[in-house]
């Protein structure tokens, strides 16, 4: 495992996974069965720096069996015996990931207490317990993965809508150095490469920016893995973050042996619990920019008249900030006369 462990002036230990930091405030969404939030943690040794949370809902079930009723017997044997197998990826790293060796669970809870937090990291306290019976359906380890994250430390959330972050109760007040979705999908609706699939993708990936940009830090960034070929390409997901004001800063190779134990999952349909075949893909690295304007402005302010002291930069900003407030000052004033003339 690419694990590098750092120092920081305080001797206060750093771990790192690839682009992930045991000092970063991490928020995952969109995950399958938390094997992706669980690898983190692992390489943490803790996940008190981590929410993880999911979409996933029951419904999928019900319409299954009501439409295939005739069939549901046979089905319900060849699900069986999909979940009874450890997926392929699984198999390959439990030698690093497993270390406890527990076995595939055969017995479903009813519920799972799914929220458990950690202060010490400067985000919110919270503590809940929400029902996660539908991912204990849906995948064959995710009551595993549920139970150690949960004893490392994490915050998991269910029920997560990656469109509606800003909304959510628990969310909305938190910021993330770095917020991941790995393989936005918005579900088998036809062949990949129809238009009206793509857009629905699309809609997904441009409702996911515009939400994950509220909730960064100044210097946070917003990381997407992708693949990079025909079809997916056609999403064009850099034109979605520039419609949402975000910068591509970076696009890296995405390596799934980077991530020991992480099992990509269909997500949705009966073979949910099933990896996809990856192929070239990337992860794609956005910011809002806002440290990148301020450095900019900060190198053209030292670069305009040599010896200048740096303390003029921040004398700047200051009025600009204080121009801003007056600004919206008289914005509020402005809409106010209008409310009050229309009211007359
Ligand atoms: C291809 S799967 C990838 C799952 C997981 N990230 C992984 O890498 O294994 C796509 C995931 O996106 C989730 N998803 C689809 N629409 C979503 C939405 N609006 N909000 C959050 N998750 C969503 C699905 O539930 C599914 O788990």
């Amino acid at each position: 495992m690419a694990v590098l462990v750092q120092s920081d002036p305080w001797g206060r230990e750093e771990i790192w996974i690839k682009h992930y930091s045991s000092a970063h405030n991490i928020l995952l969404v969109g995950e399958g069965d938390f094997s992706f939030s669980l690898c983190l943690a692992m390489a943490f040794g803790s996940a008190t720096n981590i929410v993880a949370t999911t979409l996933d809902s029951y419904g999928i079930y019900i319409l299954f069996f009501i439409i295939l009723f005739p069939f549901s017997i046979l089905l319900f044997h060849s699900i069986a015996e999909i979940s009874a197998r450890p997926p392929r990826h699984w198999r390959d790293h439990r030698d690093i990931t497993d270390p406890t060796a527990i076995s595939p669970l055969p017995i479903r809870p009813t519920t799972i207490p799914a929220l458990a937090w950690n202060d010490g990291t400067g985000m919110a306290n919270f503590n809940f317990v929400e029902p996660a019976d539908d991912l204990i359906e849906k995948y064959s380890y995710a009551r595993r993965n549920l139970a150690i994250l949960g004893m490392l430390g994490a915050s998991l959330l269910h029920g997560v809508d990656a469109t509606q972050l800003k909304n959510h109760p628990a969310l909305s007040t938190m910021r993330f150095h770095r917020i991941i979705y790995n393989f936005p999908h918005a579900g088998f609706y036809g062949r990949e490469d129809d238009p009206y699939v793509i857009m629905r993708h699309r809609n997904l990936v441009r409702g996911f920016f515009m939400n994950a940009r509220s909730l960064l830090w100044p210097d946070g960034e917003i990381h997407v893995s992708h693949k990079i070929t025909a079809p997916f390409s056609y999403w064009k997901i850099e034109d979605l973050a520039t419609e949402c004001s975000l910068i591509l800063t970076e696009q890296v190779d995405f390596r799934i042996r980077h991530y020991p134990g992480y099992n990509n999952k269909r997500g949705s349909g009966f073979r949910c619990d099933e990896p996809f075949p990856l192929g070239y893909c990337s992860t794609f690295k956005f910011t809002t920019g806002t440290t990148t304007s301020l450095r900019v402005g900060f190198e053209t302010y030292m670069s305009a008249v040599l010896g200048r002291p740096e303390s003029g930069y921040i004398d700047i900003l200051q009025q600009l900030h204080h121009l801003s407030i007056v600004r919206s000052q008289r914005l509020r004033h402005m809409l106010l006369l209008l409310v009050d003339q229309q009211l007359k």
